[in-house]
């Protein structure tokens, strides 16, 4: 009931796709190497939000670059941190925030001022979690199947 899936194999790195699903926006990324790496130079105690909210994993799982991302099956090295699926909803109160801005170069929500990083996790305004990531799964290389 409610799942969908979602072909990317036209999704370029570096770029998103937008899709909605259970009437709202889930944002499914690309992502470029220098994204993923700024990602992970991040020291865990710079996060306001330490953990994953990943929906696809424990409750406490930290919120590394690893978890955040949606590995395709058999995939390995850069390739399993490239895409990165989650709600595009905003922690704070729910607006829609914007790709490839911000502070951190992740998405900004215009509402009230809160950044993301590259991994969707929150860095600086009102908001207090990091982007959710709903449940979801490759099917090879190149279906998602959200819910
Ligand atoms: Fe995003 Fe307030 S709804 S900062």
């Amino acid at each position: 009931l409610s799942s969908i899936r979602v072909d990317v194999s036209g999704v370029e790195q570096g770029t998103q796709l937008t899709v909605k699903w259970r009437g709202k926006p889930v944002f499914i990324r690309r992502r470029t190497q220098e994204e993923i790496d700024k990602a992970n130079a991040v020291e865990m105690s710079e996060l306001r939000d330490p953990v994953a909210r990943n929906a696809n994993l424990a409750a406490d799982a930290p919120a590394t670059d690893a978890n955040r991302a949606l590995v395709p099956a058999g995939a390995s090295g850069a390739a399993a941190e490239e895409w990165l699926v989650m709600m595009g909803v905003c922690t704070h109160l729910g607006c829609v925030p914007l790709g490839e801005s911000g502070d951190f170069g992740g998405w900004f929500c215009p509402c009230h001022g809160s950044h993301y990083d590259t991994a969707g996790r929150i860095r600086k305004g009102p908001a207090p979690q990091n982007l959710p990531i709903p449940v979801a799964a490759f099917d090879g290389e190149t279906e998602i199947i959200l819910g």
